[in-house]
């Protein structure tokens, strides 16, 4: 009986334990890849991971000397956090480079806990005049590398009944917009592959979430969009302000942590209000 009353008194006293509600330190020492971890949203995410002690492998796709330069830039400023990291381009569409560069992952970091899925394109015009190229290049980046990824890290983290995936979806994958037809397709395929992912690996402990960002302040977005209509993405938000990289790479890391352990099969938008 005493026993009885001393376990329930165990039990009761590890419920009500406050826990605080981010512990950075429970990532300390995982491994992760961050997809087109190079530039933009990637580089945040990367930099935020191994401000926690995460090693960090990322892969980026080699248009040439400045993509090069850029992904070697972030490699260095990973190495001045003092945590491991790996890097090579790899074009996520090419899924048996996908295979190879997660198994020299795994050998040269030692393992595979995080992976986030944030490679991404965009090539815009109205539908009726697409090519079948500008169709093919973001659907099978956005979408086919994200999946290539996720099936070939699978099998690891289901063995070790482990492992955080986020994808960077967009808020173009939840409400259409003129002249994004492969990208909004992309994007919505990602959110019906990240829950039938978490469906999937749910049972081996391996949460699976998306983020969807609004409109973000990297390169990209400012060389690539007409500044009237990011005048008019800052005026629709309630918040009134474009996002930055760092706005997202913090959702990422919320959830990566085991502050998020129960998190899972969701799209959180990080975009200022603007879905409202
Ligand atoms: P970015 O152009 O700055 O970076 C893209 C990264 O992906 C680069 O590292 C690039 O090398 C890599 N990449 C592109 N194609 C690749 C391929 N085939 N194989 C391997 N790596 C490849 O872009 P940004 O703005 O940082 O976007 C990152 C993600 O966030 C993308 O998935 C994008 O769709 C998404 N997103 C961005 C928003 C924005 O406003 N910037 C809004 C919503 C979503």
């Amino acid at each position: 009986m005493h026993g009885a009353v001393e376990a329930l008194l165990d039990e009761v006293g590890a419920e009500t334990e406050p826990r605080t509600l981010f512990d950075a330190a429970n990532l300390r020492g995982q491994i992760a890849i961050v997809t087109g971890g190079s530039s933009g949203i990637g580089r945040a995410v990367a930099l935020e991971l191994a401000e926690c002690g995460v090693h960090v492998a990322f892969c980026f796709l080699d248009t040439g000397a400045q993509a090069r330069l850029d992904a070697q830039a972030v490699a260095r400023e990973l190495r001045e956090m003092e945590v491991r990291t790996y890097f090579r381009a790899c074009d996520v569409r090419d899924s048996a480079d996908v295979k190879s560069f997660v198994g020299e992952v795994q050998e040269e970091l030692g393992g595979v806990h995080i992976l986030v899925n944030n490679a991404g394109v965009g090539r815009d015009g109205a539908l009726w005049r697409m090519g079948d190229h500008e169709w093919e290049a973001v659907v099978r980046t956005n979408l086919d590398g994200a999946f290539f990824f996720i099936r070939s890290v699978a099998p690891f983290m289901r063995a070790q009944e482990y492992g955080k995936i986020v994808n960077v979806a967009s808020v173009h994958g939840i409400r259409a917009e003129f002249g994004i037809a492969n990208y909004a397709s992309s994007k919505a395929g990602l959110i019906g592959l990240t829950q039938s992912a978490a469906v999937e690996l749910g049972p081996r402990n391996v949460n699976v979430n998306a983020v969807a960002p609004g409109f973000i302040r990297t390169t990209r977005l400012t060389e690539s969009v007409p500044s009237e209509i990011l005048d008019r993405a800052r005026e629709s938000a309630p918040l009134g302000r474009l996002g930055d990289p760092q706005d997202v790479a913090g959702v990422v890391l919320f959830l990566c942590s085991e502050s998020a352990r129960h998190i899972t099969g969701v799209v959180i938008p990080v975009d200022g209000g603007y879905l409202l």
